[in-house]
């Protein structure tokens, strides 16, 4: 008893070091900056990560090898707001978000046909090292899992966002339409019928057109690049072993998961650290707080239209006891009419900014990675969607009263000051400081809880007794189609039957009533 007492109070013995392979086609750097501190950690556990992806480390470490694509060019500013100011089709006010299915399919497309051609596949494919663990991304293309059937290892999935529609059937996990919006509308758990329709419209177009349009032509391109031995993508993709989601239902809202999916949002909120002296002095000077303001690392902000700059301008002017912070793109030169109480830098560092105490607020475009630091610190926003899954966001944001959404189409100087007052009030601000605690305390770090999840399936080879069958079973099976076919058979053959009897049994009377009458004539 004793000896089991002892072995029940000694720590979870570490995994052997493994031969890690990441594989990341897609060049966009909030993705990449979600995943970069998982593979940091395996490293320093002793690990042996090798990396292909467009982001290698800034300072090399032991144990984590680059391999950089350079097949496409990164997607760092280049959203022109611009594009956003033609008024959208919106038939019967209701949004409408299918084009954003085939700007993901053009990218995945051309990212993986970067990838698969490069020179970097081919080395790795021919190299004789194997690994332990295949760990890539699950988003708008299955390219990548071709690359890791061929080196045949347990793989694993990690996404940067909600899951796109396509991944939960091959997860085998559940989506339920009512109470889960889509990645594109602005939707929470909270849907009216006509919501619900336009999410079950939107679930489901996506879902087919990948069906029908990303997976042939990925397929096609994996038999170009590698003859046509290999089975269909979609068959591939559900050899996944385990999906690791940037979701965190404090902030995204409650879900069901099989186990096979594993929420981890938050991972990416390393220490903190200190500002710059620059930085600090800024808080230090600041009269009521400072403001922060950050479209992400897509959005050139020096592209907003003149009307919304002016606008968003007169607003900060109008704030003068505020102190506001922007990120915007060297080079572009700044508007004249720059308010005094507004200052610009290159890039600023997010985390620890807004984890200072002196932040009140946070302008933003609702990216999950922003959004996701600004409920940990605790800061209330408000946030201005633009493309993707800032919708979502925004969306589960608002409902949780974590800030408030000005549309791109109500960006101006009413919108943005009313918007800011709401949400530097004291009442708002400590309902999201409540909050911001119901997201950070958990049982096991993130970070924590990822690692574990990896060298699970590492220990178990490919995460033994975690697959189900549902990924395997048909459309229709799965949502038991055949079930409600046999069910309505069985109320609706009595029915029928009776039904007929009942008109047999009139038909049979009325000929009787007919002799009768005839009989009764005939008398
Ligand atoms: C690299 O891995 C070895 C074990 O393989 C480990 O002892 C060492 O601490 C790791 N290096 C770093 C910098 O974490
Ligand atoms: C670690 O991986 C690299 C390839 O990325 C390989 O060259 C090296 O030999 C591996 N190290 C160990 C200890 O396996
Ligand atoms: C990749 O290779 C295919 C077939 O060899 C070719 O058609 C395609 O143009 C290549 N793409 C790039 C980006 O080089
Ligand atoms: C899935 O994985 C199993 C076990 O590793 C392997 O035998 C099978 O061929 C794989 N199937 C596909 C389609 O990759």
């Amino acid at each position: 008893m004793a000896f089991l007492g002892v072995l029940l109070l000694m720590p979870a013995i570490p995994s052997e070091a493994a031969e890690i392979l990441g594989l990341f086609a897609h060049p966009g750097k909030s993705h990449f900056e979600f995943f970069r501190p998982i593979f940091m950690d395996l490293a320093r556990r002793g690990h042996n990560i090798s990396m292909y992806s467009y982001f290698p480390l800034d300072q090399p470490m032991a144990n984590y090898t680059d391999y950089t694509f350079k097949g496409s060019p990164l997607l760092t500013d280049v959203i022109d707001l611009m594009e956003f100011e033609k008024t959208e089709w919106k038939p019967w006010g209701l949004p409408y978000k299918i084009p954003t299915y085939f700007m993901l399919h053009n990218w995945g497309m051309r990212f993986c046909d970067a990838a698969l051609n490069s020179s970097l596949i081919a080395d790795l494919l021919s190299s004789p090292l194997r690994y332990d663990l295949i760990i890539l991304e699950h988003f708008a293309n299955d390219c990548m899992t071709a690359v890791a059937h061929l080196l045949n290892a347990p793989v694993i999935a990690l996404s940067s966002c909600a899951i796109m529609p396509w991944h939960y059937k091959r997860m085998g996990t559940p989506h339920i339409n009512p109470i889960m919006p889509m990645n594109f509308l602005t939707y929470t758990d909270e849907m009216g019928l006509v919501d619900r329709l336009n999410n079950f419209i939107h679930f489901h177009t996506v879902n087919i057109l990948y069906e029908w349009i990303t997976q042939p032509a990925t397929d096609e391109l994996i038999s170009q690049r590698f003859g046509f031995g290999l089975p269909p993508v979609n068959e591939i993709v559900k050899n996944t072993s385990l999906m690791l989601i940037n979701q965190h239902y404090a902030l995204t809202g409650l879900r069901p998961y099989a186990p096979n999916v594993v929420e981890v949002g938050g991972l990416h909120i390393g220490p903190k650290k200190p500002l710059t002296p620059v930085l600090n002095k800024i808080m230090e000077d600041s009269l009521s707080g400072v403001i922060y303001i950050s479209w992400g690392s897509m959005v050139d902000p020096s592209s907003l239209p003149d009307h919304k700059r002016r606008a968003l301008f007169k607003s900060i002017a109008h704030m003068k006891d505020y102190t506001f912070l922007m990120r915007w793109k060297s080079g572009k030169p700044l508007p004249h009419d720059k308010p005094g109480n507004l200052f610009t830098f290159d890039w600023l560092p997010q985390r620890d900014l807004l984890c200072h105490p002196r932040v009140k607020a946070f302008i933003s475009h609702a990216g999950l990675l922003g959004t996701t630091e600004a409920v940990h610190c605790g800061v209330p926003m408000l946030v201005t969607p633009f493309y993707g899954d800032q919708f979502l966001n925004a969306g589960t944001l608002a409902q949780r009263g974590f800030g408030v959404i000005v549309d791109f189409g109500d960006f101006d100087e009413h919108h943005i000051t009313r918007g800011l007052q709401t949400i530097l009030d004291k009442g708002f601000s400590d309902n999201v400081r409540r909050s911001a605690r119901a997201f950070r305390e958990r049982p096991q770090s993130p970070l924590e809880l990822a690692i574990w999840w990896i060298e699970h399936v590492v220990d178990t080879r490919g995460g033994l007794l975690l697959e189900g069958r549902a990924r395997h079973i048909s459309w229709f099976v799965y949502n038991s189609i055949d079930v409600y076919l046999i069910c309505l058979a069985i109320i609706a053959i009595p029915l029928i039957t009776i039904w007929q009897l009942v008109r047999l049994l009139r038909r049979t009377l009325g000929i009787l009533k007919v002799v009768k009458n005839k009989k009764t004539k005939v008398q």
